[in-house]
Parts: structure tokens; C-alpha cells; sequence
């Protein structure tokens, strides 16, 4: 396909890693929504997007877009730029990039297209700041943000209604984000896992987004004085937390594809001298298949109430839910085309790891389009993607863009 300009993946690695020094820890990448991190990483894609050639804008949710030329209905192209506490350089803003040398690379050679083509950096995909509130930026895009989510709360007791104030955005106006002008979606991710390294193939062009949940259990047991209460006279919300959790992997292998983590944890009162009196749980909870999305969630949710038996009281309540999403075959044809044309391999797979892709999904034509992660290694500082990985990518999206936006009046 000589059609397709020559893209540099150092370029690409070079962005990302300045945008990974931008972070609100010292020691570690956590760039959580709004906060003045979020937007000193704003203001430098801004700047890069004006480089390239996009006019940018940013929504009343704090999504920031750069646009092509054109008319018509809009080829949207994304990924998030909010990370997880701990992050790599990679997730999600591989795919920012990738969509940037991507358009740079063909406005430079062809102008710009019949129709426009528009990249969006978007927030709080994550939800490490507002763990309610994944997929907000997303969500805001397609109508879909509820607003009583306004008052979730972060950490610090912030809520989000608050901390989009004080980042310079009005919750009020959210519905103006809503668009209703996009003819489909694109995003560029890191697999976030091994399979691509290990099988030795370049791409991966995903059919299916696992659906999510997350569970909130709380265990209460008695506290009590940690020296003079016999052990067997003690009701230990955290020993009664921790049989429920040595459960959840077996729950997780009872159905395909599935995951079960329960990786936010709160002891109360948390003193070593206690017998935990109370024990909070977040359980994250995954799988491919509706039905069985479904029914783990019950299963998750029987055997927490299961310890009632023993005389802990047990309050579940599920805080988060979005359904597995089919991306488009048409779409997933055409990446797959342009891959061979390009010569790279490629293979279909499923992702196990949650996209705003999949909100698109819903209302647009979406496709997602994995490049390797050595070792698979992601949500952690050792998250890696080399320069041909990021390069390949990037090539076959404008090789994809080329022919709807570009070719195609
Ligand atoms: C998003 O990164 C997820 O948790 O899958
Ligand atoms: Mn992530
Ligand atoms: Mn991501």
C-alpha cells in the first residue's frame, strides 16, 4: 500500500514519555481526573495537536478534540489520557499518539479529507480518581453520564460535581458534549497482555470487549481487644473477608474467559492491637458472555453472603456495570485488510481489559486494534510497547482512515 506514509514509532515513544513525567505522585504515573496534572497534560497534547495540522477544542466534560478538514459525519478517533495509580506510559495514550502520527502524518501528504476525521484524548476512562464514575468522559460523548454520578466522591471526599468545577468545567453543561454527528470509532490500545508476544504476532484485531462489574462487599464482624479474646471467641471480619476471597478464583474458572480481583481493600478500625471489626471489598469482576457476566455476579454475591451463616453480617451492593460489547465486523475486516496489505500479521482476540471503545460500541461502528506489551505487562510502571509495535500500529489506522475519509467522498 504505498498510499500509506512512512510513521515514526521513536516519535511516538518520545511523546509518551514525556507525558508519563506528568503525574500528582513523586515516586509513580497516576494522572487522575481533573486535577492540575490532568491538565498540564491536556495543554501539551493541545499543543502537539496543533502541530499536526487539528483544530482543537475541548468538550464540556473536559475531552479535548483536534480536527481534520472535511464535511460530513465524523470518523472519531480515541483513547484516555487518565491512568491508574502506579502506571505505565502506555495505556491509553498509546492510542492518543498512534491516532496523532496517524493524522500528522497523512494531512502532510494529502491535505486534508472529504470527511472529517477528529482525535479525542478523553478523562477519567480509569475511574481511579471516581472509581463510580469509569468511562466518564466516554460516557459524556454518548449521552450516557448520569448526573446523580455528580456526587460520587474521591478519596480526599471530593466530589466529582467539585472537582470538574474546579478544574474549569461546568457539570451543568455535560449534556453539550453529547454527539450525535459520529459515523463510527477507532481506537488504537496495547493489549495489556501476552498473547500477541507470546503467539509472535504483530497485531491484534479484537472482536469482542469483556463485560465488567464491580461489587462493594461489607463484612462486619466484632472488634475486640487482639490479646485477650480467645481465637475461637472472636467474630474477625478480615479472616471472614479472606475465605471469601480465596474463593473468587474458582468462581472465575467456572466460566470462559472470566476474572474475578478483588484489589481494593479497607479494615476498619485498622490497628494492629484490633480484631478487625469491619472489612470493605471492592471485587472486580469480568467475562465475554452476558449471561455469564451475570451469573458470576451472583455467584460473587452468594458466597459473600454465605459467611451470614457464620454471624457476620453482610451488606453486598454492585457499584459499576458495563455490558461485553461486539465491535464491527466491517470495521475489524478493513483493519485486518490494510494489516496484510501493510505486511504485518494479525490475529482476532478478545479483550479482557475495559475500552471506551466499548461505550461506542453501543451507539457506532467501533473497532479496537491491539499492538504487543512486553511481557503483557500493564497497569504498571513495566508497561512497554516498542517503536515498530507503535509504529505498525499507527500505520495500519491511517492506511483504514486513508480509505474512509480521504479515498471516499
Ligand atoms: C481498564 O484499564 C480496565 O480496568 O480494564
Ligand atoms: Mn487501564
Ligand atoms: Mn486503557
Amino acid at each position: 500500500m504505498d498510499c500509506v506514509p512512512s510513521i515514526d514509532g521513536a516519535w511516538i515513544q518520545r511523546r509518551l514519555e514525556e507525558l508519563a513525567h506528568i503525574s500528582a505522585l513523586t515516586d509513580r504515573l497516576w494522572r487522575p481526573s481533573y486535577t492540575p496534572q490532568e491538565e498540564q497534560a491536556r495543554c501539551l497534547l493541545e499543543s502537539w495537536f496543533v502541530q499536526a495540522g487539528l483544530s482543537p477544542r475541548r468538550d464540556a466534560a473536559g475531552n479535548l478534540y483536534g480536527r481534520t478538514g472535511g464535511t460530513g459525519r465524523v470518523t472519531l478517533v480515541g483513547s484516555h489520557m487518565d491512568t491508574v495509580k502506579g502506571a505505565g506510559a502506555y495505556d491509553g495514550t498509546a492510542g492518543i499518539l498512534c491516532g496523532l502520527a496517524a493524522l500528522q502524518a497523512l494531512l502532510a501528504q494529502y491535505g486534508p479529507p472529504h470527511t472529517p476525521v477528529e482525535l479525542v484524548s478523553m478523562v477519567e476512562e480509569e475511574g481511579s480518581r471516581f472509581s463510580d464514575a469509569s468511562f466518564w468522559g466516554s460516557r459524556s460523548i454518548l449521552g450516557q453520564a448520569d448526573p446523580a454520578l455528580l456526587s460520587c466522591r474521591d478519596e480526599e471526599g471530593i466530589t466529582l460535581a467539585r472537582a470538574m468545577t474546579d478544574a474549569g468545567y461546568s457539570p451543568s453543561r455535560l449534556p453539550e458534549a453529547r454527539r450525535d454527528d459520529l459515523a463510527r470509532y477507532f481506537e488504537v490500545h496495547i493489549e495489556q497482555g501476552p498473547i500477541l508476544e507470546h503467539r509472535g504476532v504483530q497485531l491484534g484485531i479484537v472482536d469482542t470487549i469483556t463485560g465488567l462489574g464491580t461489587l462493594e462487599a461489607e463484612i462486619t464482624g466484632r472488634a475486640d481487644h487482639a490479646g485477650t479474646t480467645p481465637m475461637d471467641l472472636r467474630l474477625d471480619a478480615l479472616q471472614g473477608a479472606a475465605r471469601l476471597i480465596l474463593q473468587l478464583p474458582d468462581l472465575a474458572r467456572s466460566f470462559r474467559n472470566a476474572t474475578v480481583t478483588a484489589g481494593s481493600f479497607q479494615v476498619f478500625p485498622g490497628s494492629a492491637n484490633v480484631v478487625p471489626g469491619r472489612v470493605s471489598i471492592l471485587v472486580d469482576y469480568r467475562a465475554p458472555d452476558p449471561r455469564d457476566l451475570e451469573q458470576l455476579g451472583r455467584k460473587i454475591r452468594q458466597a459473600a453472603h454465605s459467611l451470614e451463616t457464620e454471624g457476620f453480617g453482610v451488606v453486598t451492593q454492585p457499584r459499576m456495570s458495563v455490558p461485553p460489547a461486539r465491535l464491527d465486523k466491517a470495521l475489524g475486516h478493513l483493519l485486518e485488510q490494510c494489516a496484510q496489505e501493510l505486511g504485518c500479521s494479525s490475529m482476532h482476540m478478545i479483550s479482557g481489559a475495559g475500552h471506551d471503545c466499548q461505550l461506542f460500541a453501543g451507539q457506532v461502528p467501533s473497532a479496537l486494534l491491539f499492538l504487543p506489551c512486553r511481557g503483557g505487562r500493564s497497569h504498571c510502571p513495566e508497561e512497554y510497547a516498542a517503536p515498530e509495535d507503535l509504529a505498525r500500529a499507527a500505520r495500519v489506522l491511517a492506511a483504514a482512515l486513508y480509505r474512509l475519509a480521504w479515498q471516499h467522498p
